[in-house]
């Protein structure tokens, strides 16, 4: 990997649909992956084998896994809280997969109903269960930089249980700011933590923009060595189990930036507009993004 090179994650199939109000049709969650790969997206998130009960807007992921078109070089993601999604994501065809859990208790018990020990012990079953039938697992861990039912988070905390989720063999992490809590200056200092304690290729970051801080948290994390970027298309998103979410940094705002500053990006910029605009004008979802205006009236 090139210093200049970004791996661009593209979650908005996941996270960005996740929390709308609108359960999306199977078509249009299929179309929405293939123009995201047409734009040159490389590891795009396709759903959730969750509950359906809990997030009845991902109940179709079986189905879009099956009716998408494999594209070769393309790694296709769909988030597992358990075994029981693990077998839901074999069966449907999936081969990466992403575990997830929270830096505290209180919203790990909201979003998995289960204790951060209870957590760490289904996320080493599920992770070793599927490195040892060949698939790749992503690890996010939430809240790393405030929570919205116990407020501020110990990074250290974050760095143990990072430690634990690669030690389980996850090929990398993702630090989710789930709730867009963190100023630019606490993202760059645990980003630059997390890259001299992992290695650059293990931390991804997964920002939510609450405050319009987004943005700007990204550029401290390029400079603090981050290489790996999460971005949902039109800005959408947010955990629906995380009082006070709001949409994930918009995919073309953070393209925009990392191309700002001489990056390396496979997707390409006005092609992931293209999408953001079939979104909103097709499909007819409320897109969050400061680039898509602009690059509209251009
Ligand atoms: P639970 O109620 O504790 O489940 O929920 P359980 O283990 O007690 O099982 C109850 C029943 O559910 C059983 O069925 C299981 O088989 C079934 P029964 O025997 O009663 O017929 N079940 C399942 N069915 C389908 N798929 C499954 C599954 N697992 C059990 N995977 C559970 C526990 C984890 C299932 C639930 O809490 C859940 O689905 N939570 C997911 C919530 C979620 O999706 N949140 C949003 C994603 S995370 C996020 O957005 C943050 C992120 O973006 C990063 C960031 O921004 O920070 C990643
Ligand atoms: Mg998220």
């Amino acid at each position: 990997m090139d210093t200049n090179d970004i791996r661009f994650f593209e979650v908005g199939p996941r996270d960005g649909l996740q929390n709308e109000s609108r359960v999306l049709s199977c078509a249009d969650r299929v179309a929405m992956i293939e123009k995201l790969v047409d734009a040159g997206v490389r590891d795009v998130e396709i759903g959730s084998f969750v509950h359906p009960r809990w997030v009845p807007q991902m109940a179709q992921t079986d189905e879009v896994a099956r009716q998408i078109t494999r594209r070769e070089g393309v790694r296709y993601w769909a988030l597992v809280p358990n075994l029981k999604g693990l077998e839901r994501a074999r069966e449907a065809g999936v081969e990466h997969v992403a575990v997830f859990m929270s830096a505290t208790e209180a919203h790990n018990q909201s979003n998995l109903n289960r204790s951060l020990d209870e957590s760490l012990a289904a996320l080493k079953r599920t992770t070793e269960a599927a490195v040892s039938e060949g698939m790749v697992v992503r690890a996010y861990i939430s809240t790393v930089f405030g929570c919205p039912f116990e407020g501020d988070v110990d990074f250290a905390r974050v760095l143990e249980i990072g430690e634990e989720l690669l030690g389980n063999g996850a090929e990398h992490l993702s630090l989710g700011d789930t709730i867009g809590a963190g100023t630019p200056l606490q993202v760059g200092q645990g980003c630059a933590r997390a890259v001299q304690h992992f290695g650059v290729e293990r931390v991804a970051l997964h920002l939510h923009d609450t405050q319009g801080l987004a943005v700007a948290s990204a550029l401290m994390a390029y400079q603090a060595g981050v290489r790996l970027f999460d971005g949902a298309v039109g800005g959408m998103g947010g955990c629906p189990y995380a009082p006070g979410a709001a949409g994930n940094l918009a995919s073309e705002d953070l393209v925009n930036l990392l191309l700002s500053m001489g990056a390396r990006v496979d997707a390409d910029l006005s092609a992931l507009c293209e999408v953001t605009g079939w979104l909103s004008e097709e499909v007819g979802l409320s897109v969050r993004s400061r680039y898509y205006p602009y690059w509209r009236s251009q």
